[in-house]
């Protein structure tokens, strides 16, 4: 059974772009692969987070990953920060990471323009990402489009490691959902939909109620053609949001637009934020009941010691190729 990895930061509440994009993948991959998600905390931690929020915003993930369906029976569920290996092969990563390569990542540009304070931890967070996925042999990365260069960057780093030391790493292939792989702000449709967005009305929340939902698809940016149809360039709200209703009803874009033939966007976006109430409602339903359970903590607890099975052996071979460490003498 072929190997699953994939990561989601605790930066903030989800957005319906996390979701398209990651958590369902991950819900229907678990049943025919060999699964571990993760909650990378120490990713977040690259640019200022307040520590309360934080661990909020990590235990509310680890919920949101259960009550979305992953099954801690199917998948290894767990905290980046409570399996040290992460850091650890993090820093082998860095050490055979180019100053130029990281430069050239587009995230760290987008991240650090116009800031005056950026830590050299989010310079170098495509080598711990790269650790995150080296560490268990993965075979397969499902993620959002917006992670591809970095995909790339840890797909070059296990060659380099493989051909300049030892054979030890799987180069993993990467998995993008053909529908929603860019969910688009609702406010600004050239833009990603993000969890960080200051405008709170350009995303949906994972947790935001059926009456914000409507509110936000409402005012959500389309043009003044009053007609439903695909087209990314000429018509990027409407296009974005035949995008999310298309992944929320499992209808496919072509039915969507004949469904809305002759109609206007009012009863369209009606239909969109009626498809996504019927997704997230039971999921924040589940949510509630799981977030201050004892159980949580224990499918945490499982979930590192399961992890850390796996991430420590495959340290051992990654020190013994780069020749870190010693072999110790036997007495004679
Ligand atoms: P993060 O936390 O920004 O996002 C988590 C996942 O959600 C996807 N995503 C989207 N998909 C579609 N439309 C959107 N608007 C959208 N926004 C986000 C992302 O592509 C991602 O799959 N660097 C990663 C976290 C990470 C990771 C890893 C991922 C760390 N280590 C190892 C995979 C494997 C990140 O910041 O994701």
């Amino acid at each position: 059974m072929s190997t699953i990895f994939s990561g989601i930061q605790p930066s903030g509440t989800l957005t319906i772009g996390n979701y398209v994009g990651a958590i369902r993948q991950f819900v229907e991959l678990q049943n025919s692969h060999n699964c571990f998600f993760c909650i990378v905390d120490e990713h977040a931690v690259t640019v200022p987070q307040e520590r309360l929020k934080l661990r909020d915003n990590i235990r509310s993930l680890a919920a949101i990953y259960l009550a979305s369906g992953i099954d801690p029976n199917k998948s290894t569920l767990f905290i980046q920060s409570e399996v040290p290996a992460h850091t650890q092969l993090g820093w082998m990563m860095q050490s055979i990471s180019y100053m130029g390569e990281l430069e050239r990542m587009t995230q760290f540009k987008d991240k650090s323009e116009g800031k005056e304070a950026v830590s050299s931890a989010l310079f170098t967070y495509p080598s711990l990402m790269a650790a995150d996925i080296l560490l268990y042999n993965t075979d397969l990365v499902p993620v959002g489009d917006d992670q591809k260069q970095h995909l790339e960057l840890t797909r070059d780093l296990a060659q380099r490691f493989n051909n300049r030391f030892l054979d030890v790493f799987t180069v993993p292939e990467i998995s993008i959902p053909k529908v929603g792989a860019r969910i688009m702000s609702l406010q600004e449709p050239t833009k990603k939909m993000s969890k960080s967005d200051e405008n709170a009305k350009a995303s949906i929340f994972m947790l935001d109620d059926p009456k914000k939902i409507e509110k936000k698809i409402k005012s959500a940016v389309t043009d003044s053609e009053g007609i439903v149809k695909y087209d990314k360039e000429n018509k990027p709200g409407v296009s974005n949001l035949l995008d999310i209703h298309a992944v929320f009803s499992g209808e496919t874009i072509e039915e969507l637009e004949r469904k809305y033939e002759g109609k206007g966007y009012g009863d369209f976006k009606q239909g969109v934020a009626d498809a996504i109430i019927n997704v997230l409602k039971p999921i924040q339903d589940r949510y509630y009941e799981i977030l201050d359970s004892a159980l949580l903590d224990q499918i945490l607890d499982q979930g590192a010691e399961k992890a850390s099975l796996v991430a420590n052996k495959t340290i051992q071979k990654a020190k013994k190729a780069m020749g870190l460490g010693r072999v110790k003498k036997k007495n004679q």
